[in-house]
C-alpha cells in the first residue's frame, strides 16, 4: 500500500480492549478526490473505535495512521488532532446551550482561531460567513434563540454549520441522523449535499439508518463495511450489499437491507 495522494492512510490497525480485539489489522485508504466515505457495519463492529483511534482517543496497540500522506496522528492528544483539521462530531450535539445560535457560531470561529476568545471584532469580520452557514442549515431565523431552546434536530444542524465554518479537511460524524424523526433525516442528508458542495471539507460518516445511507450514497460515494474490527466490503453501496459476506454478518443483528 502507498499513502501517495491520501487524505486518510490506515495501516494495520490494531486496538485491544484488556485482550479483545477492538480492531484487528483494519486497512483503509480515503483518498484526497473522495468527498465523503461511509462507514457501515454491525453492531460493536468498531466502527466507533477507529474514530476514537483517528481523533486520540484510543491507541492503538500497532499500526499506522497517516494524514495528508507524511502527517502521523498516532502519539497525538485529541487537541493537537483537531488542530490539524481532523474534527470530530459525536452523536450527541454539543452546543452552548446558554448562548443563542448566533453567539454559538461566534464561539466556533474562535476555535478555528485556535483558541482566541470571543471578542467585539470578530463579530463584524465573521458576520456574513456566520450568516451564510446559518442560512445553508435554515437557522438564519433563529440567529437569536438561545441555542438551549432548539429542537434535537436543529442543534444538530447548528453544529454542523459550527463546523462547516471551521472547514476541516475531515469531519468525522458518528450516526449523525440517530435520534432524527424522518423528515429530519432528509433535512440532514440534503444539508451534507450542501457541504459536499460548498465547502472544501471530507466527510467520513458512520450510520446505521440505511435510508440515509442510500440517500448519500446515491451520489456515487464509496461505502466501507466494518466487522469484528476488519474491514469485510468496500465500494458502491449496491455492491457490498450483494456481498455474501456482508449480508451474513448482519444476519441476526440488524439488517443491511437488500432492496434498491
Ligand atoms: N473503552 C472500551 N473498553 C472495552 N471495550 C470497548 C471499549 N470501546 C469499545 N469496546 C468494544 O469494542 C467493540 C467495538 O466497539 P465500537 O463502539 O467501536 O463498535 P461500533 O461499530 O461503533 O458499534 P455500534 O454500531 O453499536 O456503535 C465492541 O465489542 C465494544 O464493546
Ligand atoms: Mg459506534
Amino acid at each position: 500500500m502507498s499513502a501517495a495522494d491520501t487524505l486518510l492512510y490506515v495501516e494495520s490497525l490494531f486496538v485491544s480492549f484488556d485482550g479483545f480485539l477492538a480492531l484487528r489489522n483494519l486497512n483503509l485508504i480515503v483518498d484526497r478526490t473522495e468527498r465523503v466515505r461511509l462507514l457501515i457495519g454491525p453492531n460493536g463492529a468498531g466502527k466507533t473505535t477507529l474514530f476514537d483511534v483517528l481523533t486520540g482517543h484510543v491507541t492503538p496497540v500497532s499500526g499506522r495512521v497517516l494524514f495528508r500522506d507524511t502527517v502521523s496522528l498516532l502519539g497525538r492528544s485529541p487537541h493537537a488532532i483537531a488542530n490539524l483539521g481532523v474534527i470530530r462530531k459525536f452523536q450527541t450535539p454539543s452546543v452552548f446551550p446558554g448562548h443563542s445560535v448566533f453567539e454559538n457560531m461566534i464561539l466556533s470561529v474562535g476555535r478555528k482561531q485556535f483558541g482566541e476568545t470571543m471578542a467585539a471584532g470578530r463579530r463584524a469580520l465573521h458576520a456574513d460567513e456566520i450568516a451564510a452557514a446559518l442560512d445553508h442549515v435554515g437557522l438564519l431565523g433563529q440567529s437569536h434563540e438561545l441555542a438551549g431552546r432548539l429542537s434535537h434536530g436543529q442543534k444538530q444542524w447548528l453544529e454542523l454549520a459550527m463546523l462547516l465554518v471551521q472547514a476541516p479537511p475531515l469531519l468525522l460524524l458518528d450516526e449523525p441522523v440517530a435520534g432524527m424523526t424522518k423528515p429530519e433525516k432528509e433535512k440532514t442528508a440534503e444539508l451534507l449535499r450542501t457541504i459536499v458542495e460548498r465547502s472544501s471539507s471530507s466527510i467520513m460518516l458512520i450510520e446505521h439508518d440505511m435510508d440515509f445511507v442510500r440517500t448519500i450514497a446515491a451520489r456515487g460515494h464509496r461505502v466501507t463495511v466494518l466487522h469484528e474490527g476488519t474491514v469485510l466490503a468496500e465500494g458502491p453501496l449496491e455492491r457490498v450489499q450483494a456481498d455474501q459476506r456482508v449480508v451474513k454478518a448482519y444476519l441476526g443483528r440488524g439488517q443491511v437491507k437488500a432492496e434498491a
